[in-house]
């Protein structure tokens, strides 16, 4: 939902853009804070997810951790200001280069994802003086129940290590100079909200740990990843995820003891809902059977409809709900792909060219997924932080 004015300011601006309500961000994170500090638990950022400066600088003020995902992101997360020891790395493909600066920013944890990686940043970390810490993801063969593209936990995909090959590590570890373990980690999907399937994660994170401790490891740190999934139906209503309901599951069913800190790698729950694509309606088309508008927006802007058939509520702001002229439109995008498309027959209020599209919940893997196909120009995004 959005004020006049904003609207208005929106108006004055070129579009398509990404629009970043600050303010519930801040709302947002906060609410996050107070639910894992209820319970002691330390969440990072995964910021895959969104990596826009502002954001990261809201983010990095409130005192959360930042996963990273390349070199890039850990350098950035340096630069805006997480401390070192609360950055993460992880990763299923780190080059030496990224594995070296990450060891030389003396970073809190490398998430390793095989046997081989472990061997490379013994071996990298001998050659720098420094040792490594990290944390073993492994594969814990839970099923997210989410889309077949954002599932992770599952064996036969590429992440983590799986678990006939814990042995191997457990023994490479014993013997590796340069590597300190301070826990395992886990990751099982995106998007879930289905809060049951966490409890099926903590079952198996309690019989993993407990076949480390067995062997004589101490495991300092549980790492859970992240998966939280948020409302995109309905974004005002519910535009603060679960965190209080999401928290109470790792505190009934994970095991920890006395001094085992449990992280969490929360992306799209943090980011998703303060964002919103605004466009501009270039042309109507109607058809016989169907009508279509036309956005400046498209895939290249916001690639998540045209990839997983993903939902994003769109609203015509400029005419507001009006009732009695409601049209279903397909509403698509100026690129060449015919899935160049945010939504089949939506109900909207009678659309015309120059009426402003705003696109919802678009402030996870949204920009950040954004491409220059077709020689698109880049927009810069706006921002409000109303007090
Ligand atoms: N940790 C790991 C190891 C991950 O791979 C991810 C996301 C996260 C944490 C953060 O997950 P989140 O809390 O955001 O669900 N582009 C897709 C989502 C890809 C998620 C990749 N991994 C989308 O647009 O839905």
């Amino acid at each position: 939902m959005f004020s006049k004015e904003t609207i208005a300011a929106f108006g004055a601006r070129k579009t398509p853009f990404y629009f970043y309500d600050l303010a519930l961000l801040d709302d947002t994170l906060s609410a996050c804070k107070k639910a894992a500090d209820q319970y002691g638990f330390h969440v990072h950022y995964a910021m895959k997810a969104n990596f826009n400066h502002e954001v990261l600088k809201a983010i990095q003020a409130q005192g959360f951790g930042a996963d990273c995902v390349s070199g890039n992101e850990v350098k950035k997360a340096i630069e805006v200001g997480f401390p070192a020891d609360k950055v993460v790395f992880a990763g299923v493909g780190k080059s030496d280069d990224e594995i070296i600066a990450a060891l030389q920013f003396d970073i809190f944890c490398f998430n390793v994802e095989s046997v081989q990686e472990l061997c490379v940043i013994n071996e990298l970390a001998g050659k720098v003086g420094k040792t490594a810490r990290v944390a073993l993801r492994i594969n814990p063969n839970v099923d997210a129940y989410t889309h077949h593209n954002i599932t992770t936990g599952l064996e036969e995909n590429k992440f983590g290590i799986n678990q006939w090959e814990l042995p191997a590590c457990a023994e490479y570890l014993n013997t590796a100079e340069h590597l300190w373990l301070e826990g395992i980690h886990f990751h099982i999907g995106s998007q879930i909200t289905n809060l049951t399937v966490f409890k099926s994660l903590c079952i198996r994170v309690n019989e993993i740990k407990t076949w480390f401790e067995e062997r004589g490891f101490n495991l300092r740190v549980l790492n859970v990843g992240g998966g939280l999934g948020v409302d995109y139906m309905e974004p005002d209503q519910n535009n603060i995820a679960n965190f209080s309901g999401y928290f109470e599951i790792f505190n009934q069913f994970l095991d920890r003891k006395l001094g085992q800190e449990v992280h969490f790698e929360l992306g799209r729950a943090l980011v998703a809902h303060c964002g919103s694509l605004i466009s501009r309606v270039l042309y109507v088309k109607n058809g016989i059977k169907k009508h279509f508008l036309v956005l400046d927006a498209g895939m290249t802007e916001l690639m998540r409809p045209a990839l997983y058939q993903a939902y994003h509520k769109i609203e015509n702001l400029t005419r507001g709900d009006i009732k009695e002229h409601d049209q279903k439109y397909d509403i698509v995008g100026p690129i060449c792909e015919s899935t160049d498309c945010f939504g089949k027959e939506v109900q909207l209020g009678e659309s015309f060219r120059g009426d402003l599209i705003a696109i919802r919940t678009a402030g996870a893997y949204g920009d950040v997924m954004s491409s220059r196909y077709n020689l698109r120009e880049q927009s810069e995004p706006f921002y409000l932080r109303k007090s």
